[in-house]
């Protein structure tokens, strides 16, 4: 399996992903997490990264693209404490590719190791349901982890169910970076879906449902082929 999953902030990208990734066996690849794992360690790249999501804009094409491919080319797994260093054949993409210019690179990457997308799903929602989601979610930062004040609530408030570790709200979680991030998408990554559209990749699934209602349709997609 070979999947993208593109969607508006709040769309639930990163609730379906995982789900994906332990149901079909596959490597899940969120931009937007390894980012925000650059800012965490403080490096060069997450302290220019954070200032631009705070903005609500977008990271330079290039240093994506050379995350994504670092990413789909040395992969570093553990498994029993020990630490290998592998490609990814199969995949769910969250968050890349996010302009067409990224959207043609993936494609010359995939064709130059002789492989194809399966599909392009689209979590489809209107942004007046955003907002509530945005503003009601609580992660941890160590793994990620997606939680909702309302709709997703922790065990215990603010604390993550699996570690005990207090859960935090993301900087860019406010309504002001959430407009930004809206418009964004609306001009730069939207146009990201017409795009495979014309390749007849494109799944549209109705992301406004419930998790459990999204996650049975995604399954649906993914086993019988869209
Ligand atoms: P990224 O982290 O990818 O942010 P995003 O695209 O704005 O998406 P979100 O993570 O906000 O939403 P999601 O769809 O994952 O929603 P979730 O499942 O958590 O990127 C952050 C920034 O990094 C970007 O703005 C950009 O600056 C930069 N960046 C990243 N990739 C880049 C790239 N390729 N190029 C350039 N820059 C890049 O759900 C949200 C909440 O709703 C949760 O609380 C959840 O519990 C709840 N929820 C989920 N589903 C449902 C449901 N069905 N019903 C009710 N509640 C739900
Ligand atoms: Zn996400």
């Amino acid at each position: 399996l070979r999947t993208i999953l593109i969607g508006p902030p709040g769309a639930g990208k990163g609730t379906q992903a995982p789900r994906i990734r332990d149901e079909f066996c596959v490597c899940h690849l969120a931009t937007g997490d390894l980012l925000r794992e650059q800012i965490a360690k403080k490096t060069e790249l997450g302290q220019m990264a954070k200032k631009i999501i705070d903005a609500g804009e977008l990271v330079n094409d290039e240093i994506m693209v050379n995350m994504i491919k670092d990413q789909l080319e040395n992969n570093k797994s553990c498994k029993n404490g020990q630490v290998t260093i592998h490609p990814v054949v199969v995949f769910v993409l969250d968050g890349f590719p996010r302009t067409i210019p990224q959207a043609e690179k993936l494609d010359a990457m995939l064709e130059t190791r002789g492989e194809k997308l399966d599909s392009v799903v689209e979590l489809a929602i209107p942004d007046q349901l955003l907002i509530s989601r945005i503003t009601g979610r609580l992660i941890h930062p160590a793994s990620g982890r997606t939680y909702h004040k309302e709709f997703q609530p922790p065990r215990k408030p603010m604390t993550d169910d699996i570690t005990g570790e207090p859960l935090i709200q993301r900087s860019d979680d406010n309504i002001e970076t959430l407009t930004k991030r809206l418009a964004t998408y609306h001009k730069q990554t939207a146009p990201v879906v017409n795009y495979y559209k014309n390749k007849s990749l494109w799944v549209p699934i109705d992301a406004a449902q419930s998790p459990n209602v999204v996650w049975e349709n995604l399954r649906k997609v993914f086993r019988e082929g869209p």
